[in-house]
């Protein structure tokens, strides 16, 4: 039997997740990478130290699956990555929008981590187990237009730190959020919006939905940094003795945290409407 380390990552066909593999196996690991699609995984760098498997976080049987094919590793870490952004105003979202958020960003990560809970269990040393949750900046403050997606973000949050105080030692749980990143991920924000713009014609956010989405990627934009120095800070986080409980990735994430902890919460808001052009006519 293989004696290194693995780790499983999930949503790995991009983005940090995609970054991450390469960060890990340089740190000792075997790397379990996962995809929807298993053949989004072929630009990764065939190995001894690399496993791919599909997995749809939304598919229990696919999660079951997944288990099945680590059986033979020695699992010692999970890094649930898997994610989307859904976009649009609260009036305008629909409650299957918002549950197939959920299913994703939360539902997903959960089955995912009570699937793998035992099996890390099985095989990690005392305090040698990890698991690390991708949240956002968005798991600890709201933008506009974007309700779904924080709303998720803020239950992985709850989530992370609900199971480091019941997990407590045994498995170092290790909350990630980073500020924005330069990945797929505003591409895909693009394409889950289906008939959101038609459905906005006529109302007071036709105009809005289009004024703050280039305001966001604009500010995505100069605020991003790319997702290998993302995935470096997880996996320097991840592979240390005592790993932090919260990593903030980027500077945008640290000062927007503090600026709303500090400020007066109007003026907080009147920041935020600013910044999204949601005031003007
Ligand atoms: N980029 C940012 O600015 C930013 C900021 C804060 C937090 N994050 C978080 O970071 C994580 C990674 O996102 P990213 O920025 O790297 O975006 P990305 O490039 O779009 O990657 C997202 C990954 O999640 C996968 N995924 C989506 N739904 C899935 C499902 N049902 N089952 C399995 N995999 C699924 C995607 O796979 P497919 O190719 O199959 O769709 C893709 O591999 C997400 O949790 C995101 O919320 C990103």
């Amino acid at each position: 039997m293989d004696t290194r380390p693995w780790i499983l990552v999930t949503g790995c066909s991009s983005g940090i997740g995609q970054a991450l593999v390469g960060e890990l196996r340089k740190r000792g690991y075997g790397v379990v990478a996962t995809a929807r699609k298993v053949e989004a995984l072929d630009p990764l760098h065939p190995g001894a130290d690399l496993r791919c498997i599909s997995l749809d976080v939304v598919d229990p049987d696919s999660i079951t699956a997944a288990v099945e094919a680590c059986r033979d590793l020695r699992l010692i870490g999970l890094v649930n990555n898997a994610g989307y952004g859904q976009v649009g105003p609260l009036e305008l979202l629909t409650p299957d929008e918002l549950r197939a958020q959920f299913e994703t960003n939360v539902i997903g990560l959960h089955e995912v981590t009570r699937a793998f809970v035992p099996v890390i269990r099985a095989n990690a040393a005392k305090g040698e187990g990890r698991i690390v949750q991708v949240a956002s900046l968005l798991g600890r403050l709201s933008i506009p237009l974007a309700g779904a997606y924080n709303a998720s973000k803020h239950a992985v949050v709850a989530l992370a730190e609900t199971l480091r105080l019941e997990i407590g030692d045994e498995i170092p749980v290790i909350l990630v959020e980073p500020g924005a990143i330069r990945t797929e991920f505003r591409t895909t924000l693009v394409k889950v919006w289906g008939d959101l713009p038609e459905r906005a014609k006529g109302t007071r956010y036709e105009q809005i939905l289009k004024r703050s989405m280039n305001a966001r990627q604009a500010m995505g934009e100069r605020h991003a940094i790319s997702a290998a120095a993302c995935a470096e800070k997880i996996a320097r986080a991840l592979a240390k003795k005592h790993p932090p409980r919260r990593v903030v990735i980027g500077k945008d994430a640290f000062w927007a945290a503090k600026a709303k902890a500090l400020l007066p919460s109007a003026w907080w808001e009147r920041i935020l409407r600013k910044a999204y052009k949601l005031d003007q006519a």
